[in-house]
C-alpha cells in the first residue's frame, strides 16, 4: 500500500484474502455450487472439496479431519466450545459435578465473545466464574494463576492462545499438560474431567500451533485473521468418542448434526486453500514479521524521543507493536496527524469524544493514561520493507507535530 501513500498496519483487526485463497473461491464459486447433500455428482463435487478443506484444516493444527467442525467464524466456535464444555456437567444422570454449580476459569484479557457468553452465564446463575489474572507490565500469564483456581467443582477453562492487543501469547501447552495429569488423580476421586478451550484467532498463520503439543480439548479457528474468508472451525479432540459437542443450530443435520445449515462450501475451500498455505509457508511468514517488526521498532526508537514499545516478552507474536507515544500527546492525536495514512488501532476507543481505555490493556498493567498513548500496529506476511520505513517516517512527522 505504501506505493499509493498508506501503509495498512491493522493485521489482527483482519487480513485481506490470499490471492490463492480468492483463486479457489472463485472456483468453487463457479462449478461447486451444488448442495453437498445432493447424492448426484454436483453434490459430490462439493461434499469432496469439504472433505478435503477439512483435511487441510485439520492439517494445519495437527488434528484429525473428524475432528474439525466448519462454522460462522470465531464468535460462533468459541460459544459452541463453551457451551459444550459446560453441558458436558450438568448433564442429567451425569456422576460428575451435576449437583453443585459448575465452575468456569478465563482470564481476565478475553475476547468479548468468551468474556461476554461467560458473564451472562453467572449472571444467570448458571455457572461459578473465576478470573485468573495476567501479569500486571508483562501482559503474562503464569500457568498457576489459572491452576491456583481450580477445585472441585472446576469443569471448564478457556485461555486464548494469543492476546489480540499485546501479541502475548499464554502458556496453553504447561495448563494443557498440567491438567492431563491432573485428570488422572480427579478421575480416581469421581472429580469432573477438567474441559479445555483455547481461542486461537491471533496465533493461527503467526506461530505454530500443533493441537497434540498444547493438549487442548476445543481450539477456534477463524479464517480471516490468516488471510481466508470470514468464516470459522472448531478443533474438538476426538469429537465422536471423547469430547462432546452441544449444536447451536439444530436443523438440517449438516456437519454431521454438530452444525446445520446447508454448508457454505466456497467459503470453506477457502479456508482450506488459507491453511495450506499456512502449513506450507509458516515460517517464512514468521521469520518476515519478525524482521519487519523489529526494524520497525528499532528504526521508530531512533527516530522519536521517549517512545515506549509496551509488552516486549517471550513468547509474543511475531508481528504485534503496542507503541506507547510520548508523554504530553495522545495516541488519536498521533493517528490523526497521519492523516489517514496509517492504518493502525487506538489504545483507547474514542466514544463520543470520551476516551474509553482498552481493558485489555489496563489488565495487562497500563494506566488509562497510557492506553490513551498507546497505538496497536501489527504487521502482516507481506509487508514490504518500503511500507515499514514509510510508516516510520509518517509517525514519526507525527509525533512531533503532535
Ligand atoms: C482473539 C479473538 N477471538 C475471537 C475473535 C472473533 O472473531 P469473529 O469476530 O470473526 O467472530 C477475534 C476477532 O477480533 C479475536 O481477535
Ligand atoms: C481485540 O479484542 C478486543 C476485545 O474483544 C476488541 O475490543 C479489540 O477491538 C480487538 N483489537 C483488535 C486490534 O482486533
Ligand atoms: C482421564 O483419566 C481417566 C482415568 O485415568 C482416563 O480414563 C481418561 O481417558 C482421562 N481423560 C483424558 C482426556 O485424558
Ligand atoms: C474435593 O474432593 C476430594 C475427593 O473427593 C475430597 O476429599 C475433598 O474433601 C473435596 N474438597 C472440597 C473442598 O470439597
Ligand atoms: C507533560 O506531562 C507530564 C505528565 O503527565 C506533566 O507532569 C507535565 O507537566 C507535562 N508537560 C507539559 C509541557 O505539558
Amino acid at each position: 500500500m505504501e506505493g499509493i501513500g498508506k501503509a495498512y498496519l491493522d493485521y489482527n483487526a483482519t487480513t485481506p484474502l490470499d490471492p490463492l485463497v480468492i483463486g479457489v473461491i472463485t472456483e468453487s464459486l463457479k462449478c461447486e455450487w451444488g448442495n453437498p447433500s445432493s447424492a448426484h455428482s454436483l453434490g459430490k463435487l462439493a461434499s469432496d472439496r469439504i472433505g478435503r478443506s477439512r483435511e487441510q484444516v485439520a492439517a494445519m493444527i495437527n488434528a484429525h479431519a473428524n475432528d474439525i467442525v466448519f462454522m460462522s467464524g470465531g464468535t460462533e466456535a468459541n460459544i459452541v466450545a463453551l457451551q459444550s464444555g459446560l453441558n458436558s456437567i450438568t448433564k442429567p444422570n451425569s456422576k460428575e459435578c451435576n449437583i453443585v454449580l459448575p465452575h468456569v476459569i478465563t482470564s481476565n484479557v478475553e475476547h468479548d465473545s468468551v468474556k461476554n457468553y461467560l458473564s451472562v452465564q453467572q449472571d444467570c446463575g448458571k455457572i461459578d466464574l473465576s478470573f485468573a489474572q495476567v501479569d500486571k507490565a508483562s501482559g503474562q500469564l503464569r500457568p498457576e494463576s489459572v491452576l491456583s483456581l481450580v477445585n472441585n467443582r472446576t469443569c471448564l477453562i478457556s485461555v486464548m492462545h494469543a492476546n489480540n492487543e499485546t501479541g502475548v501469547l499464554m502458556p496453553i501447552m504447561e495448563i494443557g499438560q498440567a491438567l492431563k495429569a491432573l485428570n488422572v488423580s480427579r478421575s480416581q476421586n469421581n472429580l469432573p474431567k477438567i474441559y479445555f478451550h483455547t481461542d486461537s484467532a491471533q496465533s493461527l498463520g503467526k506461530v505454530k500451533v500443533d493441537v497434540k503439543q498444547l493438549e487442548v480439548d476445543y481450539l477456534t479457528i477463524v479464517g480471516h485473521k490468516f488471510y481466508g474468508p470470514r468464516i470459522g472451525a472448531l478443533f474438538v479432540k476426538d469429537l465422536l468418542t471423547q469430547t462432546p459437542l452441544v449444536p447451536l443450530l439444530q436443523g438440517g443435520g449438516q456437519e454431521r448434526g454438530f452444525r446445520s445449515g446447508t454448508e457454505n462450501t466456497p467459503m470453506i475451500a477457502g479456508l482450506g486453500q488459507a491453511a495450506e498455505l499456512v502449513v506450507q509457508n509458516l515460517d517464512k511468514y514468521m521469520e518476515h514479521m519478525t524482521r519487519c517488526r523489529n526494524a520497525l521498532i528499532s528504526n521508530l526508537k531512533d527516530q522519536i524521543h521517549d517512545i515506549r514499545i509496551n509488552f516486549v516478552v517471550d513468547p509474543r507474536l511475531p508481528n504485534t507493536v503496542s507503541l506507547q507515544v510520548p508523554q504530553n500527546v495522545t495516541a488519536q492525536k498521533v493517528l490523526e496527524n497521519c492523516n489517514g495514512k496509517i492504518f493502525a488501532s487506538l489504545g483507547a476507543a474514542c466514544h463520543s469524544n470520551s476516551q474509553k481505555p482498552s481493558s485489555i490493556l489496563m489488565a495487562s498493567g497500563l494506566s488509562p493514561e497510557e492506553a490513551g498513548r498507546t497505538i496497536r500496529i501489527s504487521i502482516g506476511r507481506t509487508t514490504p520493507d518500503s511500507e515499514i520505513e514509510f510508516a516510520v517516517k509518517v509517525l514519526t512527522e507525527a509525533c512531533k507535530r503532535a
